[in-house]
Protein backbone atom coordinates (compact mmCIF):
# COMPACT_ATOMS: atom_id res chain seq x y z
CA UNK A 1 0.00 0.00 0.00
CA UNK A 2 1.17 3.24 -1.41
CA UNK A 3 -0.41 6.61 -0.15
CA UNK A 4 -3.37 5.57 0.53
CA UNK A 5 -3.60 2.55 -2.79
CA UNK A 6 -3.44 -0.27 -3.06
CA UNK A 7 -1.80 -2.97 -5.96
CA UNK A 8 -4.75 -5.05 -6.98
CA UNK A 9 -2.58 -7.11 -9.61
CA UNK A 10 -0.82 -6.69 -13.06
CA UNK A 11 -2.32 -4.71 -15.91
CA UNK A 12 -2.46 -7.90 -17.84
CA UNK A 13 -4.17 -10.10 -15.51
CA UNK A 14 -7.47 -7.90 -16.42
CA UNK A 15 -8.77 -7.71 -20.13
CA UNK A 16 -9.97 -5.15 -21.91
CA UNK A 17 -13.85 -5.02 -22.23
CA UNK A 18 -14.85 -7.84 -19.76
CA UNK A 19 -16.90 -8.12 -17.18
CA UNK A 20 -15.87 -6.14 -13.68
CA UNK A 21 -13.56 -8.36 -11.27
CA UNK A 22 -14.44 -8.17 -7.94
CA UNK A 23 -11.24 -6.89 -6.19
CA UNK A 24 -13.04 -7.07 -2.83
CA UNK A 25 -11.10 -9.10 -1.42
CA UNK A 26 -7.42 -8.23 -2.71
CA UNK A 27 -8.89 -4.70 -1.04
CA UNK A 28 -9.78 -5.46 2.09
CA UNK A 29 -6.54 -7.78 2.67
CA UNK A 30 -4.90 -4.34 3.00
CA UNK A 31 -8.24 -2.94 4.54
CA UNK A 32 -10.13 -5.04 6.50
CA UNK A 33 -13.06 -2.12 6.48
CA UNK A 34 -12.76 -1.11 2.90
CA UNK A 35 -16.10 -0.92 1.02
CA UNK A 36 -16.70 -3.76 -1.43
CA UNK A 37 -15.85 -2.95 -5.13
CA UNK A 38 -15.00 -4.08 -8.63
CA UNK A 39 -12.47 -3.03 -11.40
CA UNK A 40 -13.64 -2.40 -15.00
CA UNK A 41 -10.97 -2.54 -17.72
CA UNK A 42 -12.27 -0.40 -20.46
CA UNK A 43 -10.65 0.23 -24.41
CA UNK A 44 -7.37 1.13 -24.30
CA UNK A 45 -6.91 5.59 -24.56
CA UNK A 46 -6.38 6.68 -27.82
CA UNK A 47 -2.36 6.80 -26.68
CA UNK A 48 -2.59 2.43 -25.96
CA UNK A 49 -2.65 3.50 -22.38
CA UNK A 50 -5.15 1.14 -20.39
CA UNK A 51 -7.66 2.66 -18.86
CA UNK A 52 -9.42 1.36 -15.81
CA UNK A 53 -12.08 2.19 -13.36
CA UNK A 54 -13.02 0.91 -9.60
CA UNK A 55 -16.47 1.66 -7.91
CA UNK A 56 -18.33 0.38 -5.26
CA UNK A 57 -20.12 -2.98 -5.79
CA UNK A 58 -22.69 -3.09 -3.47
CA UNK A 59 -26.01 -1.54 -4.83
CA UNK A 60 -27.29 1.35 -3.69
CA UNK A 61 -31.09 0.59 -4.09
CA UNK A 62 -31.09 -2.58 -1.37
CA UNK A 63 -27.55 -3.42 -0.68
CA UNK A 64 -27.14 -6.53 -3.09
CA UNK A 65 -23.98 -7.47 -4.43
CA UNK A 66 -24.09 -6.01 -7.60
CA UNK A 67 -21.90 -8.84 -9.24
CA UNK A 68 -23.77 -11.79 -8.21
CA UNK A 69 -27.13 -11.04 -6.62
CA UNK A 70 -27.78 -11.98 -2.99
CA UNK A 71 -30.19 -14.77 -4.00
CA UNK A 72 -33.09 -14.20 -2.77
CA UNK A 73 -34.33 -11.25 -5.13
CA UNK A 74 -31.86 -12.18 -7.74
CA UNK A 75 -28.58 -14.00 -8.76
CA UNK A 76 -26.84 -14.33 -11.81
CA UNK A 77 -23.25 -16.67 -12.45
CA UNK A 78 -21.65 -13.90 -14.01
CA UNK A 79 -21.87 -9.98 -14.15
CA UNK A 80 -24.59 -8.63 -16.32
CA UNK A 81 -22.69 -6.39 -17.82
CA UNK A 82 -22.47 -4.53 -21.76
CA UNK A 83 -19.06 -3.40 -22.42
CA UNK A 84 -20.39 -1.28 -25.15
CA UNK A 85 -22.15 0.83 -22.86
CA UNK A 86 -20.35 -0.15 -20.02
CA UNK A 87 -23.58 -0.59 -17.66
CA UNK A 88 -23.78 -2.92 -15.57
CA UNK A 89 -27.04 -4.21 -13.98
CA UNK A 90 -27.83 -5.39 -10.23
CA UNK A 91 -29.57 -8.76 -10.59
CA UNK A 92 -31.89 -7.90 -7.92
CA UNK A 93 -34.35 -5.15 -9.01
CA UNK A 94 -32.29 -4.69 -12.54
CA UNK A 95 -30.76 -1.05 -11.06
CA UNK A 96 -28.37 -0.09 -13.72
CA UNK A 97 -25.07 1.73 -12.99
CA UNK A 98 -22.29 3.02 -15.30
CA UNK A 99 -19.37 0.73 -14.18
CA UNK A 100 -16.88 3.55 -14.74
CA UNK A 101 -18.23 6.12 -12.87
CA UNK A 102 -21.15 4.60 -10.72
CA UNK A 103 -23.94 6.56 -11.95
CA UNK A 104 -27.00 5.19 -12.15
CA UNK A 105 -28.50 4.58 -15.31
CA UNK A 106 -31.89 3.00 -14.74
CA UNK A 107 -33.60 3.26 -11.15
CA UNK A 108 -35.06 1.67 -8.49
CA UNK A 109 -31.47 2.91 -7.35
CA UNK A 110 -31.16 6.60 -7.05
CA UNK A 111 -27.80 6.86 -5.18
CA UNK A 112 -24.80 6.80 -7.43
CA UNK A 113 -22.16 4.22 -6.80
CA UNK A 114 -19.22 4.96 -4.84
CA UNK A 115 -16.00 5.81 -7.34
CA UNK A 116 -12.37 5.15 -6.15
CA UNK A 117 -9.76 6.48 -8.20
CA UNK A 118 -7.19 3.76 -9.74
CA UNK A 119 -3.49 4.18 -10.81
CA UNK A 120 -1.12 2.46 -13.19
CA UNK A 121 2.08 2.42 -11.51
CA UNK A 122 4.99 -0.17 -12.85
CA UNK A 123 2.88 -1.99 -14.66
CA UNK A 124 0.22 -2.68 -11.83
CA UNK A 125 -2.94 -1.58 -11.12
CA UNK A 126 -3.45 0.24 -7.81
CA UNK A 127 -6.81 1.60 -6.15
CA UNK A 128 -7.66 4.01 -3.73
CA UNK A 129 -8.87 2.66 -0.65
CA UNK A 130 -11.30 5.30 -0.35
CA UNK A 131 -13.34 7.46 -2.46
CA UNK A 132 -11.88 10.64 -3.23
CA UNK A 133 -12.90 13.43 -5.47
CA UNK A 134 -10.13 12.12 -7.35
CA UNK A 135 -12.28 9.49 -9.03
CA UNK A 136 -12.19 7.75 -12.48
CA UNK A 137 -14.47 10.59 -14.01
CA UNK A 138 -11.64 13.30 -14.53
CA UNK A 139 -9.09 9.89 -16.54
CA UNK A 140 -12.17 8.69 -18.23
CA UNK A 141 -13.06 12.11 -19.51
CA UNK A 142 -9.42 12.62 -20.50
CA UNK A 143 -9.89 9.36 -22.65
CA UNK A 144 -12.57 10.60 -24.21
CA UNK A 145 -15.04 7.99 -22.36
CA UNK A 146 -18.43 8.87 -23.58
CA UNK A 147 -20.63 8.65 -20.48
CA UNK A 148 -23.82 8.15 -20.91
CA UNK A 149 -26.43 10.16 -19.69
CA UNK A 150 -28.05 9.56 -16.47
CA UNK A 151 -31.56 8.41 -17.01
CA UNK A 152 -32.63 8.31 -13.56
CA UNK A 153 -36.18 7.62 -12.69
CA UNK A 154 -37.88 8.85 -15.28
CA UNK A 155 -37.75 5.58 -17.73
CA UNK A 156 -40.10 3.18 -17.17
CA UNK A 157 -38.40 0.38 -15.32
CA UNK A 158 -40.49 -2.20 -16.21
CA UNK A 159 -39.79 -2.22 -19.84
CA UNK A 160 -37.83 -5.58 -21.28
CA UNK A 161 -38.31 -7.38 -17.73
CA UNK A 162 -40.95 -9.81 -16.09
CA UNK A 163 -42.52 -9.68 -12.95
CA UNK A 164 -44.56 -11.73 -10.42
CA UNK A 165 -47.09 -10.10 -8.39
CA UNK A 166 -49.10 -11.43 -5.58
CA UNK A 167 -52.05 -9.68 -5.03
CA UNK A 168 -52.84 -12.03 -2.72
CA UNK A 169 -56.57 -12.62 -4.37
CA UNK A 170 -54.15 -13.94 -7.30
CA UNK A 171 -50.63 -14.19 -9.01
CA UNK A 172 -49.97 -12.75 -11.92
CA UNK A 173 -46.59 -12.35 -14.12
CA UNK A 174 -46.05 -9.40 -16.19
CA UNK A 175 -43.80 -9.54 -19.07
CA UNK A 176 -43.39 -5.94 -20.31
CA UNK A 177 -41.78 -6.58 -23.69
CA UNK A 178 -41.82 -3.12 -24.86
CA UNK A 179 -42.65 0.20 -24.21
CA UNK A 180 -46.24 -0.48 -25.41
CA UNK A 181 -46.51 -4.44 -24.84
CA UNK A 182 -47.69 -6.41 -21.78
CA UNK A 183 -47.89 -10.00 -21.48
CA UNK A 184 -49.59 -10.84 -18.40
CA UNK A 185 -50.24 -14.65 -17.38
CA UNK A 186 -52.43 -15.54 -14.04
CA UNK A 187 -49.98 -17.95 -12.34
CA UNK A 188 -51.86 -19.99 -9.76
CA UNK A 189 -50.37 -21.40 -6.06
CA UNK A 190 -48.95 -24.36 -7.09
CA UNK A 191 -47.10 -23.40 -10.08
CA UNK A 192 -49.61 -23.67 -13.23
CA UNK A 193 -49.73 -21.15 -15.50
CA UNK A 194 -53.76 -19.62 -16.27
CA UNK A 195 -55.27 -17.06 -18.69
CA UNK A 196 -52.71 -14.89 -20.48
CA UNK A 197 -52.97 -12.00 -23.09
CA UNK A 198 -50.62 -9.76 -24.62
CA UNK A 199 -52.38 -6.14 -24.33
CA UNK A 200 -50.99 -2.49 -25.16
CA UNK A 201 -50.42 -0.14 -22.72
CA UNK A 202 -49.75 3.17 -21.69
CA UNK A 203 -47.52 4.26 -19.35
CA UNK A 204 -47.05 7.70 -17.52
CA UNK A 205 -44.69 8.95 -15.35
CA UNK A 206 -46.00 9.92 -11.99
CA UNK A 207 -42.84 10.77 -10.43
CA UNK A 208 -39.54 9.45 -9.77
CA UNK A 209 -39.89 5.53 -9.88
CA UNK A 210 -43.96 5.84 -9.85
CA UNK A 211 -45.45 5.59 -13.01
CA UNK A 212 -49.25 4.70 -14.03
CA UNK A 213 -49.72 2.07 -16.40
CA UNK A 214 -52.98 1.04 -18.30
CA UNK A 215 -54.89 -0.71 -20.45
CA UNK A 216 -58.12 -2.93 -21.87
CA UNK A 217 -58.36 -6.09 -22.56
CA UNK A 218 -59.99 -7.98 -25.37
CA UNK A 219 -63.04 -8.98 -22.77
CA UNK A 220 -63.63 -5.16 -21.97
CA UNK A 221 -61.54 -5.15 -18.93
CA UNK A 222 -59.94 -2.18 -17.93
CA UNK A 223 -57.26 -2.16 -15.82
CA UNK A 224 -55.33 0.55 -14.23
CA UNK A 225 -52.05 -0.17 -12.30
CA UNK A 226 -49.91 2.01 -10.08
CA UNK A 227 -46.80 0.46 -9.95
CA UNK A 228 -44.42 1.97 -7.37
CA UNK A 229 -40.63 0.62 -8.54
CA UNK A 230 -39.03 1.87 -5.51
CA UNK A 231 -41.08 -0.20 -3.14
CA UNK A 232 -41.82 -2.60 -5.62
CA UNK A 233 -45.73 -2.34 -5.30
CA UNK A 234 -48.28 -2.50 -7.54
CA UNK A 235 -52.41 -1.12 -6.81
CA UNK A 236 -54.01 -2.34 -9.70
CA UNK A 237 -57.62 -0.96 -10.14
CA UNK A 238 -60.00 -3.59 -12.34
CA UNK A 239 -62.95 -2.63 -14.07
CA UNK A 240 -64.66 -5.87 -15.41
CA UNK A 241 -67.04 -6.43 -18.30
CA UNK A 242 -69.81 -6.50 -16.07
CA UNK A 243 -68.95 -2.66 -14.73
CA UNK A 244 -67.90 -4.27 -11.54
CA UNK A 245 -65.03 -2.50 -10.01
CA UNK A 246 -62.05 -4.28 -7.82
CA UNK A 247 -58.97 -2.74 -6.63
CA UNK A 248 -55.81 -5.29 -5.05
CA UNK A 249 -52.50 -4.20 -3.85
CA UNK A 250 -49.80 -6.49 -4.33
CA UNK A 251 -45.80 -6.60 -4.26
CA UNK A 252 -43.74 -7.85 -6.72
CA UNK A 253 -39.89 -9.33 -7.60
CA UNK A 254 -38.45 -9.59 -10.78
CA UNK A 255 -37.94 -12.62 -12.48
CA UNK A 256 -35.60 -14.53 -15.36
S1 LIG B 1 -30.72 -4.15 -4.67
FE1 LIG B 1 -29.95 -3.64 -6.62
S2 LIG B 1 -31.67 -3.05 -7.74
FE2 LIG B 1 -32.45 -3.51 -5.79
Amino acid sequence: MTDGFVSVGKISDFQPNQAPTDITPIVQKVAPTAVPRMLTRFSDAVDGSPLFASVASTCTHRGCPILTGDGVWGSTDKPIYESATHIITCPCHNSQFDAGVGQVVRGPARIPLLPFATEIRNGEVYVAISASAASPLSLIHRAGYNLRAAFGGTVFPGTGNKYLVDFGAFVVELFFENDGTLTYTGVRRDGSRGQSETVTIETTYLRDFLFMVTWQESDKTSVVHIEDYDQYVIHTNITNPDQSFVKYRGTFNLIR
